[in-house]
Formats: C-alpha cells, sequence, structure tokens
C-alpha cells in the first residue's frame, strides 16, 4: 500500500442540514459556508474506496449544496464538493479491483473538495489513460445527465428546446443532439454565444435579453414543433416559452439558476393541451436506470470525450488552498468549470 498521510487538508461546510432560502448557485463570500481544515484521514469501510483527488469540479448543485439548498442535508465539518478524479490508493473489502487506477468520482461519504476522498467503489468510473484530468472531473454529473435528457428529448420529435445553453451541459446537449439527427433550440442570455452554440449544433439559438423574444420562439415552435423543453433556469420566462410550445409539451425542469419563483399563468393548457410539468434528477435515474444501461451510457460518455466529440471547458484552475478565498471570485468567470487541484 501506498504511504499515507495522518491527516488531510479539506475545505468543509460550516452549516448543518437546510436552509429553507432559494438564492440560487451563487456565492459573494465562501467564506460565509466554507472553512478550511486539517483532518483525519477518512478509512476506506467494506465496498469503499479512498482517493487521492487529482482535481474536483465545481458545479452548480456544489454551491445550491453548500447553501443549504440542494436535495441533500448539509454536514457540518465535512469536506464539500460532489465530484472530480482521482487515484485509488486504498479499497475495502470488495473494492480490491480498484486499487491503483485513476477513476472519475461522485463523492458519497466525504467531500472532493479535499486531499482524500472516500466513496462507494460504485460511485466510480476507471478513466481510460487518453482522458485528461479536467475531462474526469467532470466525467459524471453533467455527462450522464446530458444522455439520460436528450433520451427524453429523441422520445418525443426531433426539435426541443433547452435553456443555459452556455452551461456545461448545455453546450454537451447541443452537440449531441445534433449527432442524433435532433435540432436543439438553445436560448442563452448573452449574444456572443448564438454562433459558438450554432457552431456546437444547436438549429437555433435564441437570446433571452431580446424583448421580442418569446414572439421569435412562438414563431419557430409554430415551424418546428418542440415538445420538451430542458430547462435548468427555471423562471418567468421559462413559464412564458412554456406556454408558447405546442399541446402535449413537457417542461423539465433540472436546473434552479435564477432565484426567481416562476407564476403559472395558462393553467387551461394543462387541461385542454395535455401538457405537463415534471423534474429530472439524475441521482433519481442512477437508482432507476439497469446496470447494464449505465454501463452502456458511460462506455459512450468516455468514448465522446477520448475522440474529441464532448470537451471539458475550464475556466480556472484553483488551488485547494486558495478555495475558500478565491472561489467567489472564480465563479465570476463565465463559459467554463472551475477545477480545484490538490
Ligand atoms: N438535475 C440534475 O440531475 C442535474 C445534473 C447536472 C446539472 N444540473 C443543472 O444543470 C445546470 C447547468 O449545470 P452546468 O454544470 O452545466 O453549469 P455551468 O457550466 O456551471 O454553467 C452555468 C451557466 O448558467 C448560466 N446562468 C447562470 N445563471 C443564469 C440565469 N439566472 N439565467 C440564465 N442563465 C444563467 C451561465 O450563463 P452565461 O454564460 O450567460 O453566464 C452559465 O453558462 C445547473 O442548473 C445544474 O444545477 C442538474
Amino acid at each position: 500500500m501506498t504511504d499515507l498521510p495522518e491527516t488531510m487538508f479539506a475545505v468543509t461546510q460550516t452549516h448543518d442540514g437546510y436552509s429553507g432560502t432559494a438564492t440560487g448557485p451563487v456565492i459573494e463570500d465562501a467564506s460565509d459556508w466554507l472553512a478550511e481544515a486539517e483532518l483525519p484521514l477518512p478509512q476506506a469501510g467494506p465496498g469503499q474506496v479512498l482517493i487521492r483527488m487529482r482535481m474536483a469540479s465545481v458545479n452548480p448543485s456544489d454551491l445550491h449544496f453548500i447553501k443549504g439548498e440542494y436535495g441533500q442535508p448539509r454536514v457540518k465539518g465535512a469536506p464539500a464538493g460532489f465530484e472530480g478524479c482521482g487515484e485509488v490508493v486504498a479499497a475495502g473489502q470488495g473494492a480490491e479491483g480498484l486499487m491503483g487506477q485513476r477513476v472519475a468520482f461522485v463523492a458519497a461519504g466525504s467531500g472532493a473538495w479535499a486531499e482524500y476522498v472516500v466513496t462507494q467503489a460504485q460511485m466510480c468510473i476507471p478513466l481510460r489513460p487518453d482522458i485528461s484530468d479536467e475531462d474526469g472531473a467532470a466525467q459524471i454529473v453533467n455527462p450522464l445527465t446530458a444522455m439520460a435528457m436528450v433520451d427524453i428529448a429523441r422520445s418525443d420529435g426531433d426539435a426541443f428546446v433547452l435553456s443555459a445553453a452556455t452551461s456545461q451541459l448545455g453546450k454537451l446537449m447541443c452537440s449531441l443532439g445534433r449527432d442524433l439527427g435532433l435540432k436543439p433550440i438553445a436560448l442563452v442570455r448573452r449574444a456572443e454565444a448564438v454562433e459558438p452554440l450554432k457552431e456546437l449544433g444547436a438549429e437555433a439559438v435564441l437570446v433571452t435579453t431580446d424583448a421580442d423574444v418569446i414572439d421569435q420562439f412562438a414563431a419557430l415552435s409554430k415551424d418546428l414543433k418542440p415538445r420538451v423543453f430542458l430547462d435548468a433556469v427555471s423562471d418567468q420566462l421559462s413559464e412564458q416559452i412554456f406556454a408558447a410550445m405546442p399541446n402535449k409539451a413537457r417542461w423539465v425542469s433540472y436546473g434552479k439558476l435564477s432565484a426567481e419563483p416562476p407564476r403559472l399563468t395558462q393553467m387551461g393548457q394543462f387541461i385542454f393541451m395535455g401538457k405537463r410539468i415534471e423534474g429530472f434528477w439524475l441521482t433519481q435515474w442512477m437508482m432507476s436506470t439497469p446496470p447494464a444501461d449505465q454501463m452502456r451510457v458511460v462506455a459512450e460518455v468516455q468514448a465522446r470525450f477520448a475522440d474529441g466529440r464532448w470537451k471539458t471547458d475550464v475556466s480556472t484552475h484553483l488551488p485547494l488552498r486558495e478555495v475558500v478565498s478565491g472561489l467567489a471570485d472564480a465563479t465570476k468567470k463565465t463559459d467554463g468549470k472551475i477545477m480545484i487541484t490538490p
């Protein structure tokens, strides 16, 4: 076994449980939610592995989580961070097969924003050597969600709508949609994102700050008849887009980037047009999708990153010891992931 230290540096949560607020994934000062700590090295129990972190990503879910606004409660004093990649340096009973491998992981035991992480072996994916650490650290949450949600979209026609299309997930879904012969209609809030998204595969790109964006969308909707709206923003404009979609349209809310609570204005559409609102959460998908199907999706995800059809855009590499002081500023940069390094 590798020589392991007795303690490790970690960025820990400073609150317990839920906050009851819904302020969105924005932070002004990370020290409101996070602290630096030297913790005992976590131990891998049966079915678990200990991973030496090489890189950890910062997703909107991490920010929702540390603020107490995510689907699971915070644990004060435990390391933050859901996703990353690293080497397996110790393995509990039944997980020995992963020893020494470089894996992508979702943390389920102690968080990813630490020098070492404990998680279940089932939450690890061995990485091919041709996958970079940047792609490895963002290999699970967004790519699996992109695969699962584009699958929902293709079950209902060829055109679909997606919001926050400049997000990493939005970009993955645009190019996957194009590759599958679908027509992604992308919503963005910055005009300079229009051309890059068209190049990535969007059939049409609308800028949500245009005064007549709903009229533009209504015209497109009449023509392309999108029946699925994959929505990460979930605000009043989302409701207006949904109201302009054709009969049997589904509003699939999977993120809450905007803090604005939407108000429903067209209740008759649920009665007379068969429209539906629903949610998507990857955690639920993982619990309900048979392991063999998940393995097929995982293999396709790695193939897409390895051959360059997908890539992870990175805005900043942030050392672990600078997370508390530098995370808020790093989140101001747009169009790429913050990657935490040991
Ligand atoms: N439900 C699930 O299972 C699941 C799984 C994975 C991800 N997600 C969700 O998917 C979304 C995207 O995740 P990601 O990791 O791909 O994000 P990301 O790469 O960090 O990008 C976030 C993007 O959101 C845009 N944005 C931020 N606030 C916005 C607002 N108020 N209105 C419109 N756009 C806004 C920004 O656009 P600009 O370029 O204009 O600044 C930025 O490009 C998040 O909501 C995340 O929580 C959900």
